[in-house]
């Protein structure tokens, strides 16, 4: 589904990214791990169309996408949940989530309301009123409204309560198991071999391993090389 080959791209006059590839297929779940710095959030935003790729090729569905602008790769079929959330803070819960919202896909509010029952107490407050937790949980919501084929989230559990995270990572096996390919960038590795398929670890702007659950656990050397646990 997603065909990422040999992607370079970086901000200014700075080269960040000197050649990342991998794929998710449909239905699977899949992770870019890697020490901070390393070049996740570039990659995601390379894929997204925010940045500029000046190397390589990001294949969706079979068509290249790389060069497109941000908005004509989301209506493709990519639901992005970006580092740091980034709802519209002084828009409600309910006009966050019909902002982003395309015609004629499986997703409602009532069905993000029933992912994230916390919300429905919600809908009328402002964005910038809600918890930490609420405003993921929105953030979430607010991709699965684009009726994505692909979900990409970056660092949604980042500084959460272990509670509300565990809410997260629910809602994450929920889509799964309905089918939705998810690309996952987190930092609770535990979670992340329980819930994806498939690991793809990111050195300085370079993949340089990839393989599945179990021979991430069972390959702890790679793991304190690469991740620094
Ligand atoms: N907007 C930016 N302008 C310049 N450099 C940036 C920008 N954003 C990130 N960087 C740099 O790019 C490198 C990779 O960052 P990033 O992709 O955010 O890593 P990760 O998500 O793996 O922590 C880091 O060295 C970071 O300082
Ligand atoms: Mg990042």
């Amino acid at each position: 589904m997603l065909d990422v080959t040999d992607l370079r791209a970086g901000y200014g006059d700075a080269p960040l990214l000197f050649g990342v590839g991998f794929s998710v297929g449909a239905g699977e779940v899949v992770t870019l791990l890697g020490r901070n710095g390393m070049g996740k959030t570039t990659t995601v935003r390379a894929v997204m169309g925010l940045i500029r790729p000046r190397g390589g090729t990001v294949r969706f569905a079979g068509d290249r996408i790389d060069g497109l602008p941000p908005h004509r790769i989301a209506r493709r079929g990519i639901g992005l949940v970006p580092e740091g959330r980034q709802v519209f803070p002084n828009l409600t819960t309910r006009e966050n989530l019909i902002a982003t919202a395309l015609r004629g896909g499986a997703w409602t509010l009532e069905q993000v309301l029933s992912l994230f029952p916390r919300l429905a107490e919600r809908l009328d407050s402002m964005a910038v009123l809600l918890s930490g937790g609420e405003q993921q949980m929105l953030a979430i919501g607010r991709a699965l409204m684009t009726n994505p084929r692909l979900l990409i989230l970056d660092e949604a559990t980042e500084g959460l309560a272990p509670l509300i995270r565990e809410d997260i990572w629910r809602a994450l096996a929920r889509l799964k198991q309905a089918g939705l390919a998810i690309l996952l960038i987190d930092k609770n590795l535990d979670a992340l071999i329980r819930l994806a398929d498939r690991h793809v670890v990111l050195e300085k702007g370079r993949s340089v391993w990839t393989g599945d659950s179990a021979a991430l656990h069972a390959d702890q050397g790679l793991v304190r090389r690469y991740l620094g646990v």
